[in-house]
């Protein structure tokens, strides 16, 4: 049996309610850094949905040495930005010995690329690529609001470089996070649709890997519990009640260890090809490659179409009706450029299964 050496998050906060205690990890964050002779500033960054709400708010504005930015999740984040931050922060008389990431998948990502980068010459483009990271970055603590990204266990923060085009991770056991709170009551305001596509997305992270030839005993054991949390959440009357609310967050987080020790398979790299092609958001698409995949995941189809019927759900169809052949010849070139994951669905060989005829039929399901 193959060894692997496996780095995990020290310390987690888990429970409804666990955000009370977020004031009281930062104090005492702060003093250890006090005795440790490091900086007490810690910078909250939160995601620009949560700025009217006065009671996540005040109790965080109610710490000394802390400052709060907020976050627009609306765009992805690129390494300029990445760049840009890392810029005030340095131009302040004291840079930030600890980060805190208050958010979904686009506020985790910010942090944790930022942390490496306050720690680490260079550029955030630098980083890009698998274990490139030198340096431990600042502490970071995260508080996903979002079930489903996995970005709060991951050891990847994804940035798109502008310049290149490229959309790749810091991929590096440094970007883990240093501690987490995770909260069912944080995801209570997310919309229904929203919060069964973001669940989904845990799935997938689950499903793909236990699908594919590239496997490993502890990446499994990971994707079995997350798999079989998120379909107990399908089941459930209410996915957003406060036992779906807390079966999410821990499908997620279990998900985001099986992706981080594992790979995805066949659904991330159509999605991602609808997504680079047609803007449409990771976790919509994730769900809409399933519905066009029966041949490949025929038991996984089976399950989301009922969930989507079960819990009434409303998923476009036809996006793919009226495209041109140029957007299909996209679509295909943005799809089949994921060979690791396709590799890991298919074999060596995938191209030969997933000719383009192929590719364009099953985009053209959707
Ligand atoms: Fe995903």
């Amino acid at each position: 049996m193959d060894i692997s050496n496996i780095s995990s998050i020290k310390n987690i906060a888990f429970g409804r309610g666990a955000f009370s205690q977020l004031k009281s990890i930062i104090l005492e964050r702060q003093s250890i850094h006090e005795i440790e002779n490091k900086s007490k500033n810690f910078v909250i960054y939160i995601d620009d949905f949560f700025e009217s709400n006065e009671a996540m708010i005040n109790p965080l504005k109610s710490i000394e040495n802390t400052e709060i930015y907020y976050i627009d999740s609306s765009k992805e984040p690129t390494t300029t930005l990445i760049n840009d931050l890392r810029d005030r922060h340095q131009s302040q008389s004291e840079s930030p010995g600890g980060l805190v990431a208050i958010g979904g998948g686009v506020t985790l990502d910010i942090v944790k690329a930022l942390s490496n980068l306050l720690n680490n010459e260079g550029d955030a483009e630098d980083y890009q690529g698998w274990d490139l990271v030198k340096n431990k970055g600042v502490y970071k603590i995260g508080v996903p609001t979002l079930s489903g990204t996995g970005a709060e266990s991951s050891r990847t923060c994804v940035l798109i470089n502008e310049k290149t085009g490229l959309k790749l991770g810091m991929n590096s056991d440094f970007t883990l996070f240093d501690e987490l709170l995770l909260d069912p009551d944080l995801t209570r305001s997310v919309p229904k649709d929203i919060f069964f596509y973001t669940v989904t997305d845990a799935y997938f992270h689950c499903v793909e890997p236990l699908s594919g030839m590239l496997r490993n005993d502890f990446a499994d054991s990971y994707a079995k519990m997350g798999k079989s949390l998120c379909e107990e959440i399908f089941k459930l009357d209410d996915i957003r009640s406060n036992d779906g609310r807390t079966k999410a967050m821990l499908a997620s987080y279990f998900g985001g260890i099986a992706i981080a020790n594992s790979m995805t398979a066949l659904v991330h790299p159509f999605s991602a090809g609808l997504s680079v092609v047609l803007q449409v958001p990771h976790t919509l698409a994730n769900c809409l490659v399933m519905l066009a995949m029966e041949e490949y995941y025929p038991n996984e189809h089976r399950i989301i179409s009922d969930a989507i019927e079960r819990h009434g759900i409303k998923v476009p169809r036809g996006i793919c009706n009226d495209l041109s052949n140029e957007q299909f010849d996209k679509l295909y070139d943005s799809s089949i450029i994921h060979e690791k994951p396709l590799t890991n669905g298919l074999g060596d060989d995938f191209k030969s299964i997933l000719t383009k005829d192929k590719v364009i039929e099953i985009f053209n399901r959707i």
